[in-house]
Formats: C-alpha cells, structure tokens, sequence
C-alpha cells in the first residue's frame, strides 16, 4: 500500500524528466550565476515539487491533473496559519516517515523514503535536503 505511493512518484518524476530538463535549462538561461547548487532549496524544489506543485508552488504542476487528491497552494501555508510558518510541521509533512494525523497524505509522496534511498541512508543528507525545501517553502509564503 505505501509502496505504491513512493512507486507512483517514481514514475511521476521519471515521466517528468523532459520537462525537468527544460526547466533547468530555462533556469540556466535566465539566472546569474548559470548554475545553481542541486541541493539548494530552489532547485530541490524545481527537481522534485514543481511537476505537482507548480513552478511557483501554487499547485498548478503538470502532474497535479492527473492526481485524486487536489494539491495544495504552498504559497499560503502562512496565510492559512494566521501568519505563523510552521516550519517543523512542515519538515515533518514532507518527511512523511512519521505521519501527523493532521496531514492526511493522498498523494504527496514520502520525501523521506525516497532522499534516503537516494543518499545512501546518509540521514545528516536527508535531513539538511528537507531543511533546504523548508526555508525555500518559507520564502515562497505570499503577505496576503
Ligand atoms: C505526486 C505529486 C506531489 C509531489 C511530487 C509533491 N507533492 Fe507535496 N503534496 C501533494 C499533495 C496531493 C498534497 C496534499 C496532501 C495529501 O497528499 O493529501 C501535498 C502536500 C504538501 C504539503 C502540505 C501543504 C499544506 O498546506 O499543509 C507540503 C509542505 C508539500 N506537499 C511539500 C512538497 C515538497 C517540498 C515536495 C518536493 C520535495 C512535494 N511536496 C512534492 C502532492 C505532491
């Protein structure tokens, strides 16, 4: 059953790798300097949120039509919460190896899971990724 949900991610990532390059490569052509760090919040997000969440995170990704559940607006995660971001909450929803009840988790795959295959089980790696998606979620919040 979970499984399934890191599976459905895999192949989402896989189907978006054209796009993945275009974006990186329009990324390049616009910013100084050209090249970006891969770890960097910026470009985890654009590698492995922005075919659901959208480019500019407001949950408009080509891949969000094709999910069940609808995907949030990660513009307004401080709107919603009366001007408080909360940052381990979030660390923790895209963790997702130890669930809050709160979240239900539809379709958000375990971020956790799959950084840790991807680093080797180097958890100080997968924690510092995570830490970088969070703060870039952070200066993604819109004022109003
Ligand atoms: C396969 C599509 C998909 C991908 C890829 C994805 N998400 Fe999500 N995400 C969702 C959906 C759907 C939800 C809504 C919760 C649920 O699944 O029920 C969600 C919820 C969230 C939330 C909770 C937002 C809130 O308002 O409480 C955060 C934070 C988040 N995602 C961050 C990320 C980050 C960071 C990445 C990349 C590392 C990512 N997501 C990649 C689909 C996705």
């Amino acid at each position: 059953m979970e499984m399934r949900t890191e599976d459905a991610a895999m192949k989402v990532l896989l189907n978006a790798i054209p796009l993945i390059v275009m974006l990186s490569v329009s990324a390049a052509a616009q910013d100084k300097p050209p090249r970006d760090d891969p770890n960097s919040g910026r470009m985890l997000y654009r590698t492995y949120c922005a075919t659901c969440h959208g480019v500019d995170g407001r949950g408009n990704g080509p891949a969000a039509g094709t999910l069940l559940t609808p995907v949030p607006d990660l513009t307004t995660i401080t709107l919603r919460r009366a001007g408080e971001f909360p940052a381990g909450e979030m660390a923790q929803v895209i963790d997702g190896r130890q669930p809050l009840p709160a979240h239900m988790r539809g379709e958000m795959p375990r971020w956790g899971v799959i950084l840790d295959r991807m680093e080797l089980k180097n958890e100080r790696a997968v924690k510092d990724r995570i830490a970088a998606l969070v703060a870039y979620l952070e200066a993604l919040q819109r004022k109003q």
